[in-house]
């Protein structure tokens, strides 16, 4: 939170799954999760598909949106139901970026910055009038709640499936027993299918309340915040006060009656016509919060000038070009190359991950030869974390991180597995399975380039030199197969 030395000029604040993500998938039909040996290490994994956006294409164009013109100066909170486990699973699965801040469970756990830093005075003071143990003990007095997988049960969040004719009654019943026995609860209902029981302090709206007031005691209270949802448990993000929101336009039921019955006719509230991601970016539009134009949704950038140009920017434009240039989305011509290599300066070295020095101008060539190398494949490409500085009268000195997926083969293979049914936690089956792995390769590195202002033309960047160093854990096997 201290990466910026002033307030933020935005805060947004979103939901993931089926809000900044698309998820077809909702938790319970999240199901099974599998546990398996691959190369050597356990992983665990939804069975997950998506059927609306697979190639998360929303997703992307809110990330080079906010890496171009917002993550310098603003400021990006999730607030998932999910676990801190499960939310990890779902940073490994999907293109998401790295936030500021995390609010996990459901507005039960804060944790700050790429460590995920707890905050541990949130999770002390939701202690209040808080005795897992007994909340655990009289849900098990209603055979309707189905418990859900461990990984979903937190310290203070205790968690259910419960068909939505049966919910009210029970909510009401189980809150006065609680009350009786001295705890002071919220139960909250979700996707018409979770329920979630919390401390009373606890919650998406109050643990964003908690945000805003340590923002406000700091002089840094955001000078615009946005909310962003789509279920049950988003219904507290509407009412902080003086806050927009957008409902995407698949937001829920539960969510759409509750706006209904207290917000109706808000003026600081979309109801977006857009899903997901591009219903948050058309409420930043709607609203005036700031540039709405996602550089990825520029399909060329010589024809549609941008009037917000920064060396933030200037990467995410190039990086976008080299995906469509691999997928063969822009056509093999010679003037983009050249246009390409009036960018760089003719002496320009590249300090590839693998320790090699080469000029950029051969690394561009290099790129030329690959045109249509990724066509018809999902091929992503994405930057996270951008920052600049200026260090010198015309210097600026960039990095970021640069993440390129792609899903390089299908391949099947039988490996020893534990299926785990959320409905009976209890039981898990080792069998032999075969899985179809779609080989997804997914790279990362730390990337730094050095840019210099163009004395003729203003406003444009020409780059000195860039190096590149793997991010543990996201190197590739063969370097060679690495451009840049
Ligand atoms: C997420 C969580 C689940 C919770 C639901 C509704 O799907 O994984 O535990 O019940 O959100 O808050």
């Amino acid at each position: 939170m201290d990466r910026l030395h002033g307030s933020a000029r935005l805060m947004v604040v979103s939901d993931l799954d089926s809000t900044m993500v698309h998820n077809l998938l909702s938790s319970s039909q999240r199901s099974h999760y599998l546990v398996y040996e691959f190369h050597g290490k356990t992983v665990l994994s939804y069975l997950q598909v998506d059927h609306d956006d697979p190639d998360d294409i929303s997703l992307l164009s809110f990330n080079a949106l906010w890496e171009s013109y917002y993550r310098h100066d603003s400021l990006l909170v999730f607030s998932t139901g999910r676990s801190p486990t499960s939310y990890k699973l779902l940073r490994n699965e999907k293109p998401l970026l790295t936030p500021d801040v995390a609010v996990m469970s459901v507005g039960t756990e804060i944790a700050y910055g790429e460590a995920l830093v707890v905050d541990a005075g949130w999770e002390e003071y939701l202690n209040h009038k808080w005795d897992r143990e007994i909340i655990v003990e009289e849900t098990s007095k209603f055979p309707e709640l189905t418990p859900q997988s461990e990984i979903d049960q937190r310290p203070h969040k205790v968690s259910f499936y419960v068909e939505e004719v049966k919910a009210l009654a029970i909510i009401d019943v189980l809150a006065e027993r609680l009350e009786k026995l001295g705890l002071d609860v919220k139960i909250i209902y979700s996707s018409g299918i979770a329920l979630d029981v919390l401390p009373r302090g606890a919650g998406k709206g109050q643990a964003l309340a908690y945000l805003m007031k340590k923002f406000a005691l700091d002089g840094k209270l955001p000078a615009n915040t946005l909310v962003c949802g789509d279920s049950g448990n988003d219904a507290e993000l509407f009412s902080i006060p003086e806050v927009y929101g957008v409902m995407v336009s698949n937001a829920k039921e539960e969510l759409l009656q509750w706006y209904a019955e207290n917000m109706k006719s808000n003026p600081y509230i979309l109801q977006a016509t857009d899903r997901c991601a591009a219903g948050i970016i058309q409420a930043i539009g709607y609203f005036g919060l700031g540039t709405n134009v996602s550089p990825r949704d520029i399909k060329d950038f010589q024809k549609c000038k941008v009037e917000i140009i920064n060396p933030g920017h200037e990467v995410v434009k190039f990086y976008l070009f080299y995906e469509r240039w691999r997928r063969a989305e822009v056509e093999m011509a010679g003037q983009h190359m050249q246009n390409i290599k009036s960018f760089f300066y003719s002496l320009a070295t590249f300090v590839h991950p693998s320790g090699i020095e080469q000029p950029i101008h051969q690394c561009i060539d290099a790129m030329e030869s690959l045109h249509g190398d990724r066509q018809g494949k999902r091929f992503q490409v994405w930057v996270d974390q951008l920052s600049s500085a200026q260090i010198g009268s015309d210097t600026w000195l960039v990095k970021c991180k640069k993440w390129e997926s792609y899903d390089a083969c299908h391949t099947v293979c039988s490996i020893p597995i534990q299926l785990q049914s959320k409905n009976e936690p209890k039981r898990k089956m080792e069998r032999e399975f075969q899985l179809h792995i779609v080989g997804e390769d997914k790279h990362c590195c730390l990337t730094t380039i050095l840019m210099s202002s163009k004395a003729e033309i203003p406003n444009e960047f020409i780059w000195l030199h860039m190096h590149q160093t793997w991010l543990d854990g996201f190197g590739v096997k063969q370097p060679e197969t690495w451009l840049l």
